[in-house]
């Protein structure tokens, strides 16, 4: 057979493999549990008081606090002398975030230098630095030797426990832990060593050998929360909000928490395995004392368990509060520790102390914030063309229309099939006029095709991540057999950039954005779908020390080369199907490939929720299910729901039938459109929260607990959520659902979004539900903007007028903001934009400036006015209202509370007030 057969058949063959995996669902084996992944088996056997590091020669050095870390019985027995002392540092910074490295010794010659994550911290968190002066020792009460005690922030202390080690945050007076490491002497630190005679390394795992050339260098250690109800985040996972315990008596999972990206087909609804994204970053929340966080900058697997009550019965190591304490058990395969703690106390505390080490959210575009349509795949110009004039024959307003793989010349990124898509800057033009955007993917794997501009260059200039001796890695993926770019390196990450300007990709137009699929990286051939461990990258990082960060760098390449591409003016829009902590300042994310299944719809809302704590706001989950194909009512449930997803798109596989929403009867097209029509009345409001992320880290869509701290209620609640401080959304997971019990927390009444009734805060009521809608209330005391008129797309609604939703509290009062920019550029940091405050109080609804008073050399400026003020919740109705600036007064009268559907019961409205909203103002109601 000629080589190029042997390549086809295996092609075929792997095709025919693939798609019996994606019917059979989930292969548990393809993939390794703890048992099969030696690190982690060796780190779940230890015993709690296993580690007998002691902490000495504590000193301050460089305003940092440094101990070396040796054996108990180091100093005494000879056996020992081998053994290198590690290095602890911890170091602390402004807002309550402490620090702590620890590492093998340089000066002592380790084999080779372990891995630290490069490009996640921001420049500017060392400006935070606090520089230790002092350093106070005394022996704690209970503790038989001494400890080091530094001051932390008002009203907190960091102590290290020299004997055995230990390191925690307390608060000041009450001596009351908030978080503590190595408290159960779970912490193991493999050395780098040289081979021993007849030691083996290699690790096999089905058909796959990993050489190991530096053998074991796992890390693993305990981290204890204290007052802590429940602990959340490390995503990504199909799982609940509030994370279960995963060792101890009686627990529901059995396997730890699983970080490590991979490409999973079908993964399941409910399960701790590890799919394309990994964060270490945990949070704890509680009634008693708030929340607390605790991040480990490491991108080599890890595994975490979350110790269920009674894990350590019979350990014989007692702690401080018992019962309200969450133990943890964090492992990694390699790196070095490199942890965060954050003190909180309040949920968006703890979140804006993260972003301060990984960085705050990217500011969107508005288009990007609008909603998408995706289908693998749109077949030619000609489906191109009419699936986009259907939206607007059917009045579906839509913003981005994306192309998946196929579009391309043979799985050749920045090419296009030029039978199936002969003209794609026209049709990006035509898209354009209507103010739409087009989407094309960009996957990592480069086609090992000696014609390709793309790979001949890269293979030129070294630029692919190596395999274990040292050649260019070649594993199989769409493209057949292919090599990666490797995008540790700043250089290649620039050439990458480079690769999005409009003269290397060709038929690319300023309306074209990317989408980066497969980058974890999907590997078909490799172990676990994946890029073999051994290989290597540069400056000799080995691909197990980075790998949960792959697919962020080529995200990170990728949104530079839109900024590129636009010589700085644009904001870029890439999504990103891999995800690492930080990947929040390159772009969105969603949740992978889902299912067409009601239990698909449910985890989507943990999922997002749990994204958004970690720092990723502009996430959402596949519309209707990526395999399979949705029954009508799923399909509009997951329009309902998704339609409040901070990243709202619909996508489906290949083999699925069509579901473009005009596709099942006209009751369920005028459903989809109801949907896809609140997000797009929405989208001012949405905008507002993208910027409040931008600037305060705080996600767009909020598990409930993060707006009603002290309430119990909600910390488990993950069927419902809130979008921003003003909406909660609560979705229908079930077919023919005629009743939904929702909680409504806080002690002020809701006001249901479509009919303006109210209900009562503070208990669950139960509401009958329709097909229209799914649950929504607007909370009391809150206002929220809208545009209100339909037009094609979010870029045509510029200039509509506003309309404002005044929800008053039982003080009647209320208050809400709005941000407007350009929806495109930069110039928003430079000071170009509007940011109003809406205060409405005795009587006088006024809108106050927030954006600084001399701001910057940009303006932006608007002549967009309001048009109407709905008030709801008022005790008494105004007759008539002044607008003082203009000292004009207009009428108020009673209208629907939605113009266009004339549903909800009519509203007291004040019409056509004729304000700008570039202005200060005041209206007296009178
Ligand atoms: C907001 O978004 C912009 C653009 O994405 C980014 O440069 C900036 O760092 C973000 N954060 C703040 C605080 O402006
Ligand atoms: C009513 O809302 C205003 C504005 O948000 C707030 O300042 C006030 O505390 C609220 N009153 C009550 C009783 O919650």
């Amino acid at each position: 057979m000629k080589p190029q057969m042997r390549n086809l058949n295996l092609f075929l063959f792997l095709l025919l493999s693939l798609h019996f995996i994606s019917v059979l669902s989930w292969k548990r084996e393809e993939f390794r549990n703890c048992n099969q992944t030696p690190f982690c088996k060796r780190a779940r056997a230890r015993k709690p008081g296993s580690c007998s590091l002691l902490a000495r020669h504590v000193i301050i050095s460089d305003g940092d606090v440094t101990a070396k870390l040796l054996p108990k019985n180091h100093e005494t027995s000879e056996d020992h002398h081998e053994i290198n002392p590690l290095l602890l540092t911890l170091s602390l910074y402004q807002d309550g975030v402490l620090r702590l490295k620890i590492d093998e010794d340089p000066s002592l010659g380790p084999p080779k230098k372990r891995f630290e994550v490069p490009d996640v911290i921001v420049p500017e968190f060392s400006n935070n630095k606090l520089w230790l002066q002092r350093i106070s020792t005394e022996t704690i009460d209970g503790d038989t030797g001494p400890s080091s005690i530094v001051h932390l922030a008002d009203g907190y202390e960091a102590v290290l426990r020299h004997d055995p080690f230990e390191v925690y945050v307390r608060e000041k007076g009450s001596g009351n832990r908030v978080i503590s490491l190595n408290s159960h002497g779970l912490f193991d630190f493999e050395p780098l060593t040289a081979k021993g005679e007849g030691e083996e390394w290699e690790e096999s795992f089905r058909e796959n050998t990993d050489t190991r050339p530096y053998g074991p260098q796992s890390i693993s250690f305990d981290v204890s929360f204290y007052a802590a109800d429940f602990v959340y985040g490390i995503p990504e996972h199909a799982t609940s909000l509030a994370l279960k315990p995963t060792r101890g008596p009686g627990v529901e999972y059995s396997e730890p928490y699983r970080l490590f990206n991979l490409d999973v087909f079908e993964y399941i609804h409910d399960s701790p395995f590890g799919i394309y994204g990994s964060i270490p970053f945990m949070i704890s929340h509680g009634k008693s004392r708030g929340t607390s966080g605790f991040f480990w900058l490491n991108a080599a697997e890890m595994q975490i368990d979350v110790m269920g009550a009674g894990w350590d019965a019979d350990s014989g190591i007692s702690l401080p509060s018992e019962k309200t304490r969450i133990d943890t058990f964090w492992m990694s395969e390699a790196g070095i520790v490199d942890a965060f703690f954050f003190v909180g106390p309040g949920p968006k505390d703890v979140v804006r102390q993260y972003m301060s080490v990984t960085g705050m959210p990217a500011m969107p575009q508005l288009f990007a914030t609008a909603y998408h349509q995706c289908r693998w795949n749109y077949r030619d110009e000609e489906d191109v063309e009419d699936v986009d004039s259907k939206f607007d024959e059917h009045n579906i307003p839509y913003d981005v229309l994306w192309l998946d793989i196929e579009h391309t010349d043979g799985k050749r990124y920045f090419t296009w099939d030029r039978m199936l898509f002969p003209h794609p800057e026209e049709m990006q033009r035509k898209l354009a006029a209507k103010g739409r955007h087009m989407v094309t993917i960009v996957d990592p794997h480069i086609k090992r095709d000696d014609s390709y501009n793309v790979h001949k260059e890269a293979t030129k200039k070294g630029y692919y991540v190596k395999d274990a001796s040292g050649n260019d890695f070649d594993g199989w993926c769409w493209s057949g057999s292919s090599s990666y770019p490797d995008m540790l390196n700043p250089e290649i990450r620039s050439w990458w950039a480079d690769r999005f300007s409009f003269e290397h990709y060709v038929g690319s137009t300023p309306s074209l954005y990317i989408w980066n699929d497969m980058n974890e990286p999907s590997v078909f051939n490799g172990p676990e779908l994946t890029m073999p461990r051994d290989a290597l990258h540069y400056g000799d990082v080995e691909h197990r020390e980075l790998h949960n960060a792959y697919g962020y760098y080529f995200h990170m390449a990728t949104a530079n080369g839109l900024v590129k591409r636009g010589e700085g003016k644009d904001r870029p829009f890439v999504l990103s199907r891999a995800l690492f902590a930080g990947s929040q300042r390159h772009g969105a994310v969603w949740t992978g490939d889902n299912s067409a299944e009601w239990d698909h719809l449910r985890v989507s809302v943990p999922m997002v929720l749990t994204l958004g704590l970690t720092g990723l706001p502009f996430s959402g989950a596949d519309v209707g299910g990526f395999f399979g194909n949705p029954e009508p009512e799923l399909l509009v449930r997951w329009y309902q729901l998704g339609a409040y997803y901070p990243f709202f798109r619909a996508h489906a596989h290949h083999d699925t039938k069509r579901r473009e929403p005009w596709l099942f009867g006209e009751r369920n097209t005028e459903l989809i459109r109801d949907a896809i029509h609140v997000r797009y009345t929405l989208i001012p409001y949405f905008y507002t929260l993208f910027r409040e992320a931008n600037t305060s880290g705080v996600p767009v869509v909020r598990p409930l607990w993060m707006e009603f701290p002290s309430e119990e209620a909600t910390f488990s609640n993950d069927e419902a959520f809130m979008v921003g401080n003003s909406i909660l959304v609560q979705g229908i997971y079930t077919e023919r659902a005629k009743v939904a019990s929702v909680y409504l927390p806080g002690r002020q009444s809701w006001y249901d979004l479509r009919t303006g009734t109210s209900y009562r805060g503070g208990m669950t009521h139960k509401l009958t539900v329709s097909e229209d809608t799914i649950p929504a209330f607007q909370r009391a005391g809150t206002i929220i903007p809208r545009k209100d008129r339909f037009r094609r797309s979010s870029t045509q609604m510029v200039n509509d007028p506003f309309t404002l939703v005044i929800a008053l509290n039982s003080s009647q009062a209320a208050e809400g903001e709005l941000y407007v920019d350009d929806g495109k550029s930069f110039e928003f940091e430079h000071g170009a934009y509007i940011h109003r405050r809406f205060v409405l109080s005795d009587g006088k609804l006024t809108s106050v400036n927030l954006a600084p008073a001399s701001s910057g050399k940009s303006r932006f400026s608007s002549e967009t006015v309001i048009e109407r003020i709905i008030l709801l919740g008022h005790t008494h109705s105004p007759k008539s209202a002044l607008i003082e600036v203009t000292n004009q007064k207009v009428d108020i009268g009673l209208g629907p509370l939605w113009l266009q559907w004339g549903r909800g019961s009519a509203v007291v409205t004040v019409r056509k007030p004729g304000i700008r909203i570039a202005d200060d103002w005041t209206i007296k109601f009178l």
